[in-house]
């Protein structure tokens, strides 16, 4: 399988409809938006102040990480080099290619991270070792 590095990740302009009126609107397509198609979305809320989440890697999996509110900092992370992306934007999401270590911090108050993922929930994909990703990397 190609391994990317943390320059194809990137961030995605979604599709955002603005009405002075009633507020903001995003949509996330199938064929559209992404180079996937979402098969599973899960969202992150009410993590407590200094909080890390992810600390993995996926084998395949590929996913869109949107802070739907507030903020939080992704750490990306392909064995050589590492990329930082600050999310607090609605309407922008970070496309995450396969083989990326992750890690989130710094949650704001109130922030949901939310993920749109290219496969069902598979323990299997998990790499939570980082000892084991980097020998992963080097295969
Ligand atoms: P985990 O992936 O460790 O969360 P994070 O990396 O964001 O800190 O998942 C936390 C728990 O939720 C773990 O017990 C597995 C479970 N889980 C599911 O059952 N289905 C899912 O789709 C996800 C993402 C997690």
């Amino acid at each position: 399988m190609a391994k990317y590095s943390v320059f194809d990740c990137t961030i995605v302009e979604l599709d955002k409809h603005h009405s002075d009126r009633k507020g903001n609107l995003c949509v996330v397509e199938n064929g559209k938006t992404l180079p996937f198609d979402v098969k599973r979305v899960y969202y992150l809320y009410d993590v407590p102040g200094g909080e890390n989440r992810g600390s993995h890697a996926h084998r395949d999996l590929e996913q869109l990480i949107i802070a739907a509110s507030g903020s939080f900092r992704v750490t990306l992370d392909d064995g050589k080099c590492k990329r930082s992306f600050f999310l607090n934007r609605p309407y922008q999401g970070l496309y995450v290619k396969p083989g990326m270590w992750r890690d989130l911090e710094d949650f704001s108050s109130g922030a949901v991270c939310m993920v749109l993922a290219s496969e069902l929930y598979t323990p299997e994909d998990y790499i939570r070792e980082y000892d084991e990703f980097l020998r992963f990397r080097e295969e």
